[in-house]
């Protein structure tokens, strides 16, 4: 049975917007396909987790006392999904990649958050496909897909259909320099499926007939990376 890690952004878990009807079609999109696909679900902290690091750091805690903080964040939203799933889940959130595949029981799904600090969940997600041999990640963002710069400040951004890995850390790249969708993937999660060639599809995480696309492998409006 395929594998699919899909990386849900905390921006489209809980952006109080209707979260509980995303939920319940999550779940339920979940519930159709994963007698068909083993599916992982890891979830990150959203503005509730940039609220709490915001905070710590003006307290003067250390980075990596704020990376805990919002660890805690993507632990609390992959419990929120988790129960959404109910009897579908795993009923315990690992909090490492070996512990998630530890835990791995077919026809059912593990949630995950973060794990350690100094990075994010979608590096998580990357580790957690590399360790478990996921054919690909499917990343359900707020973005429908990656651009060749933030669409949301550059009108003449352009939306990339299908790029290569080394394109992904190219505008990654160019990112962390200000100008590109560094928001797409992060770096770390990008090398990661860069040398493991494992394939990343950017979607609009609250667009379920995408989401359902992209874990099927099937055409899908947003982005596809791979060699
Ligand atoms: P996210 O994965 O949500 O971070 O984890 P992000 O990419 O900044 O959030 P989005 O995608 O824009 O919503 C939240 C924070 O938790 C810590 C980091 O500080 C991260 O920024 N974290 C998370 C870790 O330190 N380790 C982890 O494994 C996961």
């Amino acid at each position: 049975m395929d594998k699919v890690v899909v990386s849900l952004g905390g921006s489209i878990i809980v952006p109080d917007d209707r979260d509980d009807v995303f939920l319940n079609d999550l779940a339920n999109m979940v519930d159709e396909l994963c007698d068909r696909y083993q599916i992982y679900l890891v979830c990150g902290g959203g503005r509730v987790a940039r609220y709490y690091i915001r905070t710590g750091r003006s307290l003067g805690l250390s980075e990596e006392r704020l990376d805990e903080l919002g660890i805690m964040v993507t632990r609390l939203n992959a419990s929120l999904v988790s129960r959404a799933l109910g009897e579908r889940a795993v009923g315990k959130v690992p909090h490492e990649v070996l512990e998630a595949r530890r835990l791995e029981h077919k026809g059912k799904v593990v949630v995950m958050g973060g794990t350690v600090p100094g990075h994010t969940t979608d590096a998580v997600s990357a580790m957690l496909a590399r360790e478990v041999r996921a054919v690909r990640i499917v990343n359900g963002t707020s973005v429908d897909a990656a651009y060749t710069a933030d669409p949301r400040q550059d009108p003449k951004a352009k939306r990339l259909s299908r790029i290569t890995h080394q394109q992904l850390l190219d505008l990654v790249n160019v990112g962390l320099h200000g100008a590109g969708p560094s928001h797409v993937f992060d770096r770390l999660g990008a090398q990661i499926a860069h040398d493991g060639h494992i394939d990343i599809c950017i979607v609009d995480g609250r667009d379920m007939q995408e989401m359902r696309a992209a874990i099927e492998g099937r055409a899908i409006k947003g982005t596809v990376i791979s060699d």
